[in-house]
């Protein structure tokens, strides 16, 4: 089987996956949302981090799966009430939902879909192959991910009204509203095949220096990426006064005519688009952008460093194959 094929047949196994999820159609305002939200795309990564984790333990990919579409659902659930939160408008080039429906509507098909993750997860408790530790540890890893992700979207918004979060602060928001999903991705596909505490700990860390690296991407990508491929709007964090990686080394260099203009901008209700290019335009003078870029290196670097302890097979270069494309991508 080449590389490629094994990327088109795990992609697929997770569309069809989802294709089949059952939704009824009444009340049409729960469950349309719900569908538009998975129908939109994605780049599906976490429900491929489950499946490739399985595959790197040498499980049966079957028995990924319940736990591949319920991150999904649940990564999609995060970003229908993420919109609500950050005011934005459009999420992967279309309307969001709260735009598209409202946002009463959002935050309730967002509820069902929340659910939903977790209805997929009987199937570790139903199957005989999966112990009752097992069956417990698919719960506390996922239970523990969402926990850790709404911390991080807490204090993601803290941070909003406060102009003194450092390095530190930020690297722990980042960690629970990005890293600890994609974490906890890796670890479900682990336990699905019965993989040892150590593996399972090993792919943790990987999720983490992956998320950590995806998030601080995410932030670059916000303020440099092409709106058309990113999806979403350009300088969204900048107009909701979001502290990013960037704005934090941005604030640390800049003199106090840049340091005003910077605060000003993020704190203003409705920043106006030439205020917003300046503090790009700052940032790019004070060499953000380009140390932004290799502090992903950093954790990326990280990343594969803990991929090389797994024996060589076709997932792990599928894994490796996923990293660099991350690494690489603009949106
Ligand atoms: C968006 O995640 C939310 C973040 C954690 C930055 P993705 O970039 O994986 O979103 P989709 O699913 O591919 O749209
Ligand atoms: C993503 O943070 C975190 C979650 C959705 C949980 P962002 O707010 O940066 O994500 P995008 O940029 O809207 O995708
Ligand atoms: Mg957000
Ligand atoms: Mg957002
Ligand atoms: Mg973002």
């Amino acid at each position: 089987m080449s590389n490629k094929n094994l990327q088109q047949q795990l992609l697929e196994r997770i569309e069809t996956g989802l294709k089949d999820l059952h939704f009824p159609d009444h009340p049409q305002t729960l469950y349309e949302p719900y569908r538009y939200v998975l129908s939109v795309g994605g780049k599906r990564i976490r429900p491929m981090l489950t499946l490739l984790a399985n595959g790197l333990c040498g499980g049966d990919l079957n028995d990924a799966l319940p736990a591949a579409l319920s991150v999904e659902i649940l990564h999609n659930f995060t970003l229908v009430h993420d919109d609500i939160m950050d005011s934005a408008d459009t999420r992967r080039g279309e309307p969001s939902v709260f735009k598209k429906w409202n946002e009463n509507i959002a935050i309730l098909s967002g509820d069902v879909m929340f659910a939903d993750a977790y209805r997929q997860l009987s199937y570790y408790g139903t199957n005989e192959s999966y112990s009752k530790e097992e069956f417990a540890a698919v719960h506390s890893v996922f239970s523990k991910a969402i926990v850790t992700v709404c911390e991080g979207q807490a204090l993601d918004m803290e941070f909003v009204d406060r102009t003194d979060v450092n390095h530190n602060e930020y690297l722990e928001m980042i960690a629970g509203k990005t890293a600890a999903l994609l974490s906890g991705a890796l670890e479900l596909g682990a336990i699905s095949a019965h993989a040892s505490s150590e593996k399972r700990k090993e792919l943790a860390e990987l999720g983490y220096e992956m998320g950590i690296a995806f998030q601080i991407q995410d932030d670059l990508l916000d303020a440099t990426a092409d709106p058309e491929k990113f999806g979403k709007r350009p300088g969204g964090d900048i107009f909701e006064g979001k502290k990013t990686y960037l704005t934090i080394l941005a604030l640390e260099r800049a003199n106090a005519e840049q340091s005003s203009l910077i605060q000003e901008t993020l704190n203003a209700e409705n920043p106006a688009p030439e205020h917003v290019d300046e503090v790009l335009g700052i940032m790019s003078d004070l060499d953000v952008l380009d140390d932004v870029a290799a502090e992903i290196d950093q954790h990326y670097k990280k990343a594969f460093q803990l991929l090389n302890k797994f024996e060589s097979s076709d997932y792990k270069q599928e894994l490796e194959k996923l990293l660099i494309f991350l690494q690489n991508r603009d949106h």
